[in-house]
């Protein structure tokens, strides 16, 4: 079993990955079937993603090998399948940080073990489940619990992020500019559980929302486009004067990096709204939750 897609994750399988999560948190100690090796294979920069999972599988009684792939012979032509092949051959799990999902898709194919998505241009659904998880803890009925996504509302987190949490019937509202156009597929799949609303009117699109998530306007790949980018999502900077429209104790939440001062600013992200800092820690807890709910998966699909 691979974790390649939000899209793939039923209620069923997130709440399957937050009990582990919740019973690591109580302490019960997982060890996986024998000394699990992870390969961690990344053509994007990160801190947080590569050292949550590198973290992870050590404190599973695992190793991680992490390889940036340029400097791999991919860079001379090697292919992914290849590559696919002999990473799998080496290992018990792959996890890939891509440009293209179509690649991501490339190495499952290829792969004799479970893949995950570190994030690529359409998903980041490990993001994605350490988020709805945190939001859990804040906001114990998620079916009552309403979330904004403001901003970019076109990127890889905020597809990935609206898939989870619509798996729970709550809300869910992406604000941003009117020439932005969210993902299709992703906002039409979350209709299915959810109700999805998409506007570029922040006092309308914040009432009584519970929960303001913003991302960088300028995700990995898009530097050349920075100034524009800046320019279009600047009124939907999240700043207290925006947090006036929401609910008196809505949370902050932010996947990071962070652009102080561009799409949040300093005072609210390292203010008392704020649960980054939560959010960034529960990305290791629910990444050995996903380890270990995969390598269950497979024992079962041996039996
Ligand atoms: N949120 C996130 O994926 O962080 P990194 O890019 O640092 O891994």
């Amino acid at each position: 079993m691979n974790l390649l897609d939000s899209l793939d994750l039923t209620k069923g399988d997130i709440l399957k990955i937050f009990d582990i999560a919740d019973r690591i948190e109580k302490g019960e100690r997982f060890s996986l079937k024998k000394h699990p090796i992870l390969v961690l294979y990344f053509e994007k920069p990160s801190t947080r993603t590569r050292i949550a999972f590198e973290s992870a599988i050590t404190e599973l009684g695992g190793n991680a090998i992490f390889i940036d792939e340029k400097t791999t012979q991919r860079t001379r032509g090697e292919t992914l399948s290849d590559i696919a092949k002999i990473l799998s051959g080496y290992s018990d799990f792959i996890a890939a940080r891509l440009y293209k999902h179509k690649d991501l898709l490339e190495i499952a194919k290829n792969s004799s073990v479970p893949v995950i998505n570190a994030l690529d241009d359409l998903e980041h659904p490990t993001q994605a489940l350490a988020d709805v998880y945190t939001i859990r803890n804040h906001r114990k009925n998620l079916s009552k619990t309403s979330v904004a996504f403001v901003g970019d509302i076109a990127t890889n987190t905020a597809n990935s992020l609206m898939t989870v949490f619509s798996r729970f019937g709550g809300p869910f509202t992406l604000i941003g500019p009117k020439s932005v156009n969210p993902n299709a597929t992703y906002v039409n799949k979350a209709r299915e559980y959810c109700k999805v609303s998409v506007t570029d009117d922040i006092e309308d699109g914040l009432e009584d929302v519970d929960v303001v998530y913003t991302d960088t306007y300028v995700s990995m790949g898009e530097e050349l486009e920075a100034e524009q980018r800046r320019k279009l999502f600047a009124p939907y900077q999240v700043n207290s004067a925006m947090l006036k429209y929401a609910k008196k104790d809505a949370i902050v939440m932010h996947c990071l990096m962070a652009h102080r001062g561009e799409e949040i600013t300093g005072e609210v992200i390292d203010g008392p709204k704020s649960v980054v800092w939560e959010q960034a820690r529960n990305k290791k807890l629910l990444n050995k939750a996903i380890l270990i709910y995969l390598s269950q998966s497979e024992d079962d699909h041996l039996e």
